[in-house]
């Protein structure tokens, strides 16, 4: 019976070092070790003998079991730690992949607007400064000839901000237009003076599909010597030629605004129909851009221009449309919902 446990045991080895896999370890260990292996039915048959052959052959078979566990174990963790290194070394990092492009963001098509805006205008001259959003009553209104009961007052909803200071009895509100700024540019700029601002305005309005709480405009403010409608006409028609495309109409029709005498109002042909009518130009062929006239002489006196020696015109045009009409979208509260999916297409 030992010579059949050194057979046993010589075996085993020589077949545990051929063994090059982890996975094939479980059979060797079920094949010699198991419940139904070599060595445990060699242990059980111990029992048959006597109780001195008993003695030297169990503590032989305890032996080669213990010596079989061991290598085992061993064996398990060289083929292992091989493997590990194998793998380490196939996956070894490529220095000269380039990296991955990370996402990059673009401009607010709002914004990317107000930049074309600026830059016809600044071509043509005229500087770009801003104002304040929270702005005093009297920028807002009184400076610019609307009176504390002018009826115009009722056509700009106005957001007031709660402002009390005992020294003075000024209101302020947010402003309900970018000519608020024309209002300091006549206290703050000698002429010639030429100026855009384009900026952010407030209206106390529940949103829909064209009206929106917060939305954007520029003005525009002009000051020489000898400036007449002409001038104005001129720079209007270029803005819309560079903007809009040399084909498209325009049309000049007399308005009403406070702060200009005469005033005017420009249309450009519906971009949509081309001037044969449509539900987006509510049938006219036509669509309101902007207002604008010539400065009233109340306005620039009040900033100490004289208004004998100087001409000037001022201009005001709703931004948010133009895109609007551009890329036929017909709600502009997609400017302001922050959906990506929308932003993306600009
Ligand atoms: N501020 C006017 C508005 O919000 C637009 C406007 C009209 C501005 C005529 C001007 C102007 O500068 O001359 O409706």
């Amino acid at each position: 019976m030992t010579a059949q446990l050194d057979e046993l045991e010589s075996k085993a080895l020589q077949e545990l070092a051929g063994i090059d896999q982890v996975k094939e370890l479980d059979t060797w260990r079920v094949r010699y070790l198991g419940k139904k292996g070599a060595l445990t039915a060699i242990l059980r048959s111990l029992s048959s003998l006597s109780l001195e052959e008993r003695k030297t052959v169990g503590s032989r078979a305890n032996e080669v079991k213990k010596l079989l566990e061991d290598s085992l174990k061993q064996k398990d963790q060289s083929l292992r730690e091989t493997q590990f290194t194998a793998d380490r070394q196939k996956e070894t990092v490529d220095v000269t992949l380039p990296g991955r492009p990370l996402p990059v963001g673009h401009l607010h098509p709002i914004t990317q607007t107000i930049n074309e805006m600026c830059d016809i205008f600044m071509s043509m001259g005229f500087q770009v400064m801003g104002g304040p959003d929270v702005e005093w009553d009297s920028y807002n209104f009184e400076a610019l000839n609307i009176p504390a009961e002018h009826p115009s007052r009722d056509t700009m909803s106005t957001s007031w901000v709660d402002y009390r200071n005992e020294s003075d009895n000024m209101t302020m509100l947010l402003r309900t237009h970018t000519t608020s700024v024309t209002a300091r540019v006549v206290e703050t700029m000698t002429p010639p003076i030429r100026v855009i601002y384009p900026g952010k305005v407030y209206r106390y309005e529940a949103s829909d599909a064209t009206h929106v709480p917060m939305f954007h405009q520029i003005d525009g403010f002009a000051v020489d010597k000898g400036i007449t409608m002409a001038d104005l006409k001129g720079t209007l028609y270029e803005f819309a030629r560079r903007f809009f495309g040399e084909e498209r109409k325009v049309r000049f029709r007399c308005d009403y605004f406070p702060f200009v005498e005469p005033g005017v109002e420009m249309a450009i042909e519906c971009l949509n129909c081309r001037g044969s009518g449509c539900r987006l130009c509510g049938y006219s062929g036509w669509i309101e851009i902007l207002g604008a006239g010539m400065t009233h002489p109340k306005v620039l006196e009040r900033g100490g221009i004289d208004s004998k020696a100087y001409g000037s015109f001022a201009f005001g045009i709703g931004i948010d449309r133009l895109p609007m009409l551009r890329y036929g979208i017909d709600d502009v509260r997609l400017f302001y919902g922050n959906d990506l999916r929308f932003l993306r297409q600009f």
